[in-house]
């Protein structure tokens, strides 16, 4: 069937490129099988980019990303470009990515596998039926904040700075998303900062309580602070008191590698990050796994490409509204799971290990199975 559904492709680098190798098996399959056609696109961001532009991502790109309806990334970066100039390091490709699209909610759900509860660190009773979303701010605070740089100071020394800096405005718009997503959920929401000891997280704080006081729409809602040392303390203690968490940039990036772990393997965890929705009830999207780019594991068929293809099933839920698709991918990783099929990070004894290419074969034998 033909179809206006645009997406721009970013492989990237390290095992960017293998894991996303398997998720468009999955979405030939998808064209094939369920009449939903992708018009795909490739292109370069990070180090890939650099090679061949010398520069992290080129405004082409760009342009093409702010163009289509959503776009899927691998990883970036590697030792190759670790000694390049701070301002042309892969990394800064994803950066101006999530910023010149405006990408300011990043969704992460941490979600334990039944088939998986004993590939954590964790106690099985700890992580068993786990299910939180962290919601992480992601175009502002100390990523984005001035002043930033490293100086010379008069006395010979150096100094580095980043600023963290938030406005009502950048608060409450990632706090709206988080709580209409808590009230799809279990309708709890946790606000997490540092307002013990910064005043962005007193405004924080602040601004999260204001917007649920004054708005009687979230009166289902129940809303908890916590400061962020703490979180990050609670969710290796009792992971499951948690449903929305919502934090600032910094924050947001450590805890959900932490959460992460928890589900067995930081390649299993996806990720979508959204911008505002606008006149046309479309918003700008980006998904990708929360894992990087592996440069220790890259072209020796070890990596996982779970967390790419659950994110792909993200974007058939955010950016495209087929929750039937989604489901279905999501239910044929949860059976392959439960088949004992792994990749090495999620190796456990008794259990059948596969190659990453072997992963993505078996998904798309059992996607033929629950479309039978
Ligand atoms: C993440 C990553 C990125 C970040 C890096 C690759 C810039 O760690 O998406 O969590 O720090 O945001
Ligand atoms: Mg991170």
């Amino acid at each position: 069937m033909a179809s206006n559904k645009k997406m721009l492709v970013l492989p990237g680098d390290g095992i960017g490129p293998e894991v996303m190798t398997e998720v468009r098996r999955v979405i030939d399959w998808m064209d094939k099988r369920r009449a939903v056609g992708f018009d795909l696109e490739e292109g370069l961001v990070g180090g890939c980019a650099i090679d061949a532009h010398g520069i992290p991502i080129t405004d082409e790109t760009m342009e093409r990303a702010q163009d289509v309806d959503c776009v899927l990334l691998g990883a970036v970066g590697g030792p190759k470009w670790d000694n390049l100039d701070f301002n042309i390091k892969p990394e800064r490709g994803l950066l101006r990515l999530r910023k010149e699209m405006d990408l300011f909610a990043n969704l992460r759900p941490a979600m334990c596998f039944d088939a998986l509860v004993d590939a954590s660190t964790l106690k099985p009773e700890l992580v068993s039926g786990l299910d939180i979303m962290i919601v992480r701010e992601l175009t502002a605070g100390s990523y984005f904040g001035e002043p930033r740089g490293i100086f010379d100071l008069p006395d010979g020394q150096r100094e580095g700075v980043n600023t963290q800096r938030y406005t009502t405005n950048e608060i409450i718009r990632v706090a709206e998303v988080a709580f209409d997503l808590a009230q799809k959920r279990n309708g709890k929401i946790c606000s997490v900062e540092k307002a013990n000891v910064m005043e962005s997280g007193v405004l924080w704080r602040e601004e999260v309580q204001k917007l649920y006081d004054e708005n009687s729409q979230y009166d289902d809602l129940e809303l908890s602070h916590m400061y962020a040392d703490n979180c990050s303390m609670q969710l290796v203690r009792a992971p499951k008191q948690f449903d929305v968490i919502v934090t600032d940039n910094l924050f947001g990036d450590m805890l959900s590698d932490t959460a992460a772990m928890l589900t067995g393997s930081l390649g299993m965890l996806p990720s979508a990050s959204l911008g505002a929705i606008d006149e046309t009830g479309r918003r700008k999207a980006l998904y990708e796994p929360v894992h990087g780019s592996a440069p220790d594991i890259t072209g020796q068929g070890l990596a996982n490409p779970l967390a790419t293809l659950l994110s792909f099933s993200m974007a058939l839920r955010y950016s495209f509204g087929l929750a039937e698709d989604a489901d279905l991918i999501d239910k044929a990783v949860e059976n392959v799971l439960a088949g004992g099929i792994r990749t090495a990070d999620i190796m456990q004894p008794g259990m059948a290990k596969v190659s990453t290419e072997v992963m993505g074969e078996t998904l798309v034998h059992e996607l033929d199975k629950l479309a039978a």
